[in-house]
């Protein structure tokens, strides 16, 4: 079913171009692909940071269009550049799986895994050392868990998989998940929470993000994760990567998914001082209002002509910043590392309350 339309001209005629108000309501596949919470958080979102916030856009649909921007741009080919996660977890082996690690074996704990390909030489090195006990896939996004598990099972089908959709921005890892039974397994297995692909800089709340990570996490355990370093606020304008083509079919998406008409939008990227990081959004020709009424909600969120509604973000990190943050929730690097070009780093964190 395509989105639903209708025009709402509350103005005089001689004014008619200019104070047209566009009534929507998103399409079936947005029902489909959002759960009640979700369409809740959402219109919170957009109604009060004017923000659709970017993880929703790995979800249904979305999944693809990640998946194929992936393979297209990311896997390393002869004439594009080696893949930044897969290098850093190369140079970073030896600390990760360290002789610090008192434990016989460990839980890979993929949180965001994507389709999973990062980690497949990583995974495969740890297999070599007989040190893997599972590798755990966690993602809000329940069709990129699918594409994780057929990747991983085909890889490596000796490895015990498991799955589980989460959202790391609004809870922490659940015991049950990581199989932590009883306190012989905690001893023996330690956790190693990955988070890479720079999602940390995605995200709306890192705070709530970091604290949760800490919250899964037990004395043995780490989190390792990837970002870009950086100032946010001298970007050269220059859109690439992610901001240029993933960005290009989450505004195709989500327009055509809230029954946004092409001519009525622009897309936009720019430097954001409120959030220091650099933006996509919707810029909006037309008055809008977008009318979501499923499952009992019954809301409406205006947009006026020339708003902007934020798609997609991401924040570099400058290094005292990053301690600071992860210091307030209660982590401790351990190490970090970045690639050649010094745009990218991974950094391994401890719980900072607990004697290892
Ligand atoms: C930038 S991609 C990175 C994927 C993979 N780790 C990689 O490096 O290729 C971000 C991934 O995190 C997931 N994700 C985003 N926000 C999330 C959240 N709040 N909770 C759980 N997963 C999330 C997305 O669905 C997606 O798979």
């Amino acid at each position: 079913m395509i989105p639903k339309k209708t025009y709402s001209n509350s103005q005089s005629c001689s004014d008619v171009s200019q104070n047209i108000t566009r009534i929507v309501e998103p399409s079936f596949e947005f029902y489909s692909v959002f759960s009640q919470t979700e369409v809740l958080e959402l219109i919170k979102a957009l109604d009060v940071r004017r923000e659709i916030p970017l993880k929703y856009a790995y979800k249904g649909g979305g999944a693809k269009i990640w998946h194929n921007f992936y393979q297209k741009y990311i896997i390393p080919k002869w004439y594009q550049p080696a893949n930044v996660e897969i290098d850093l977890l190369q140079q970073n082996f030896a600390y990760i799986t360290g002789s610090y690690q008192s434990c016989q074996k460990i839980n890979i704990v993929d949180v965001g895994a994507g389709n999973s390909y990062p980690v497949k030489k990583f995974i495969s090195q740890l297999k070599k050392l007989g040190k893997i006990n599972k590798y755990i896939a966690l993602d809000i996004s329940q069709e990129l868990l699918k594409v994780s598990k057929a990747n991983f099972t085909k890889w490596f089908p000796k490895i015990d998989f498991d799955s589980c959709t989460v959202d790391i921005e609004n809870s922490p890892i659940s015991p049950e998940i990581l199989g932590n039974f009883n306190s012989m397994q905690i001893k023996d297995i330690a956790n190693i929470f990955l988070h890479l692909g720079v999602t940390i800089g995605n995200h709306q709340d890192r705070n709530r993000v970091w604290q949760n990570f800490r919250n899964s996490m037990d004395k043995n355990d780490l989190l390792v994760f990837t970002n870009e370093i950086g100032s946010n606020s001298q970007w050269d304008g220059k859109v690439r990567g992610g901001c240029k083509y993933h960005v290009e079919g989450i505004y195709t998406w989500m327009t055509n998914n809230l029954g946004i008409s092409s001519e009525d939008c622009q897309l936009v990227r720019k430097y954001d001082l409120k959030t220091d990081s650099i933006t996509a959004n919707i810029k909006f020709l037309q008055n809008y209002t977008l009318k979501f009424s499923q499952w009992g909600i019954d809301q409406t969120v205006e947009i006026s002509q020339d708003e902007e509604i934020t798609i997609w973000r991401h924040h570099k990190y400058q290094m005292p910043e990053l301690t600071q943050e992860l210091d307030t929730a209660g982590l401790q690097i351990v190490h970090s590392s970045s690639n050649k070009y010094l745009s990218h780093i991974m950094v391994i964190c401890k719980p900072a309350d607990c004697e290892t």
